[in-house]
This record gives structure tokens, C-alpha cells and sequence, in this order.
């Protein structure tokens, strides 16, 4: 039997949690993770429950594009969570999870994993992850969160317009990885992190941490939001998970982790 599948048995070797992952539902192909677990939330699925592929036939990225998920070789997770604290918190949970799963890489492969402002984690100057958070929620009361990762686990080779800005796990390592370690240790550290956030349902506890792996800091940025665009020095984000951005005239800018996107002025970071 293949040693490294996705397949609920297997993560379970190696994961020690207490809520996050004690439900898990796995197809080996699927259209989208994030649709998935949509749907199953819908349905009533619990705080927790984990939706796993071994290969997305057409999953999301931010801004209405598309992630490539070949089979076999990447992650692609979705985490179910019914939080209790207000909607206009949750985008902080997008944060959260890119801060997990570049301290599961350190963990795991002692791999210096940076943080790109709001979403994506950055090995070598290259896009190792990317995170779709969605909401179901009203004014006051949020039903469910959902969000989706999508690591670049074995992926060997990538189209001709995005071999500049993505890497994978192999490609970094020289080697071929196990991803259900990495699954355990992605779950094991956001389940921590995500205790310490609902205590004070926001990021003061990890604004350090986060600051001093945030490939942003210090660097001059373009942040393109609604059509507009704005330029400055990234200084580190605000216990609400804004980035502060200071501009030339030196007022400071709070961006809010919402529909963005942050470029440096000529490359990806
Ligand atoms: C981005 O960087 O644009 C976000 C990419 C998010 C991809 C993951 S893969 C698992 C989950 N299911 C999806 O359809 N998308 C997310």
C-alpha cells in the first residue's frame, strides 16, 4: 500500500490532537476542498472536522482564481470551525493559519518558511502555500468558518507563468515528502494557536512571532485593493492582523486582511 496518502488512517498515526481532526472526511478526488466542507457544514458537520483530497479538479484560489492540485502530490485541507466570536474577527483566522503552517514547516524540516501578508507562506522567495478562508455568518453571529490550505507538497514542475513565484516542499528539501506528518503537524499547531486567539479573540499573543517571520516587514509594497492601489513600507501587522503600511508622506495606513493583494514593486514578495 502507498505509505503516502492523505487517507484519514494515516493521519491519524500521527496526530495528537483533541478536537481538530476527530472528524475526517476524505475523497480521493474532489472538486474543491473548501466546496466540500461548505457543504458539509451546511449539513451540520462539527467544530473541527477536517476535509481532505489527494486532487482538486477545480479548486479555489483568492480573487476568483484557480489552484492547481495535481493527484498524489499535494495538500489540500480544509478545517471546519464554529467560533464563537463575532464575524469581523474571522479574517484573523486566515493569519492564524499561515503563522501554523509555517511553524509545522520549521517543525518538520527546520525550513526557514516566511509569512506573505495575508495568505501565503514563502520558502526561498517562492510561494510554498496558499489559504482561502470562507464565511457563512450574519451581522452578529458566525455559523461557520471555513479554511483551506494548499501546500506544494511533491509538485516537481509548475506552469511556465508561475515557475518564478511557486516552490514545493521537494523541490526546496532535494527530497520527496511524507504529507501525512505534515497534515498532523499543520492541525497539531493550529489547534494550539487557535486556544491561545479565543482567549483574546484577537492576534496581540502572536504579533511577535509573527512579525519577525513576515518577509513584508520593512519592505516597500503595492497592496491593490478594490482597484485601488497604495505604496509604502510594510512595518508588521497590528493585533487585529492589519497590516501597517506607511507611506511616503509618512501617514500610516491600516490595511485590513480582506480581499487584498500585496506585491512587492517588481517581484512576487
Ligand atoms: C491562494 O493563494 O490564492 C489561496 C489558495 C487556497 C488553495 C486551497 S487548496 C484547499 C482549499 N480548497 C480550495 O479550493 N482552495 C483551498
Amino acid at each position: 500500500m502507498n505509505p503516502d496518502t492523505l487517507a484519514p488512517e494515516q493521519i491519524q498515526k500521527h496526530l495528537h490532537t483533541k478536537w481538530l481532526g476527530q472528524h475526517f472526511y476524505y475523497e480521493e478526488s474532489l472538486d474543491s476542498t473548501n466546496n466540500r466542507a461548505k457543504a458539509l457544514a451546511q449539513e451540520g458537520a462539527a467544530h473541527g472536522t477536517v476535509v481532505l483530497t489527494e486532487e482538486q479538479v477545480s479548486g479555489k484560489g483568492r480573487m476568483g482564481r484557480g489552484w492547481v492540485t495535481p493527484k498524489g502530490s499535494s495538500i489540500a485541507m480544509t478545517c471546519i470551525l464554529r467560533p464563537k466570536f463575532p464575524p469581523q474577527r474571522a479574517s484573523m483566522l486566515t493569519l492564524l493559519m499561515g503563522l501554523s503552517v509555517a511553524q509545522a514547516c520549521q517543525r518538520q524540516y527546520q525550513l526557514d518558511a516566511w509569512i506573505k501578508w495575508p495568505n501565503d507562506i514563502v520558502v526561498s522567495g517562492k510561494k510554498i502555500c496558499g489559504i482561502l478562508t470562507e464565511m457563512n455568518a450574519e451581522a452578529e453571529e458566525i455559523h461557520d468558518v471555513v479554511i483551506g490550505v494548499g501546500i506544494n507538497g511533491n509538485l516537481t514542475d509548475f506552469p511556465e507563468n508561475l515557475r518564478q513565484k511557486a516552490t514545493s516542499l521537494q523541490k526546496e528539501l532535494g527530497q520527496t515528502i511524507l504529507r501525512a506528518p505534515l497534515v498532523a503537524a499543520v492541525l497539531e499547531t493550529f489547534e494550539e494557536n487557535y486556544e491561545k486567539f479565543c482567549i483574546q479573540e484577537d492576534l496581540s499573543a502572536f504579533m511577535e512571532t509573527y512579525n519577525q517571520i513576515l518577509i513584508n516587514r520593512n519592505r516597500q509594497v503595492r497592496v491593490l485593493k478594490s482597484g485601488e492601489t497604495l505604496e509604502g513600507v510594510a512595518h508588521g501587522i497590528n493585533s487585529q492582523g492589519e497590516l501597517l503600511v506607511e507611506k511616503q508622506d509618512q501617514s500610516m495606513v491600516h490595511i485590513y486582511a480582506g480581499e487584498v493583494s500585496v506585491r512587492g514593486l517588481d517581484d512576487y514578495v
